[in-house]
């Protein structure tokens, strides 16, 4: 199983703090963003991990990630996206690299409290096709601002990419496990009104498909590139139960 975390895109709805630096390597509380969903691959027993960047400030992560000892791994691959194309076209620029193997994608702004190998271990069991995690959030008005899913009698029948009546209290969270087939779904997406090539049309692929399994988070979930009010709430969130967790390992 190979990971990959996606650490393109303008950031702009974090501007101005993301005019000079890319969004991923901003703080959420100890440490880079981007820490968070590596460490969540890396706790998954992920060990071939590639980040994708573009954007500001690319060649910094290199110097912040380097070889990934600090993750206790050998080594981290990079690829660079040259124009903000969508999610889904970052991940296709991970195809050679996956090389046929199945994938967990972790989107670079997500703090996720989860052990996720449990689910992982969900994926690998299935015998093909697509895993999402989802996260049950009752506020509507933040609904609206996530992919959604539309839930019958216990499938996702569909996504709904911030939809302005969200069809459950079910929001997408950005982890998704993929067969090798993604690649060649992902060839045949079109350019959506905002011009990428959007990961919730390669989800709605495997659910036509009848391939699409999930599993819904425990813990804590925030995306930390949301709005400025929504990082601000994912940093307060870390900082205060992180911390304690911390302790707690140091006091054991
Ligand atoms: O965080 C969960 C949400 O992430 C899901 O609920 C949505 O269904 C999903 O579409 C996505 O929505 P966002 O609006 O948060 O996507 P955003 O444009 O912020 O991009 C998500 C991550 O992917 C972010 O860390 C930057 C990276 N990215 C984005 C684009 C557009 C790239 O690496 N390249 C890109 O071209």
């Amino acid at each position: 199983m190979k990971g990959v975390v996606l650490a393109g895109g303008s950031g702009s709805r974090l501007y101005p703090l993301t005019r000079i630096t890319n969004k991923h390597l901003l703080p959420v509380y100890d440490k880079p963003m981007i820490f968070h969903p590596i460490e969540t691959l890396v706790r998954a027993g992920i060990a071939e991990i590639m980040v994708v960047t573009g954007g500001n400030n690319a060649g910094d992560f290199l110097r912040l990630l380097g070889n990934g000892r600090d993750f206790g791994l050998k080594q981290i691959h990079y690829a660079y996206q040259e124009r903000e194309g969508g999610v889904a076209e970052a991940l296709s620029l991970a195809e050679d690299f996956v090389a046929g193997d199945r994938c967990v994608l972790v989107l670079g702004d997500n703090v996720i409290e989860d052990d996720i190998s449990e689910f992982v271990a969900h994926f690998a069991a299935q015998p093909a096709g697509a895993r999402i995690l989802l996260k049950e959030i009752d506020d509507r008005r933040h609904l609206v601002h996530l992919g959604v899913a539309v839930l019958n009698d216990h499938r996702v029948v569909r996504i709904m990419e911030k939809p302005r009546d969200p069809p459950s209290a079910y929001a997408v969270t950005g982890v998704y496990m993929y067969d090798a087939g993604v690649f060649d779904i992902v060839r045949t997406l079109v350019p959506s009104g905002r011009g990428e090539l959007e990961i919730t049309d390669v989800i709605n692929e495997y659910i036509r498909r009848g391939l699409m399994e999930y599993d819904i988070l425990n813990g804590f979930w925030g995306d930390a590139g949301e709005s400025i009010d929504h990082y601000m709430t994912v940093i307060t969130y870390v900082a205060k139960h992180w911390r304690k967790r911390k302790a707690r390992g140091r006091a054991s």
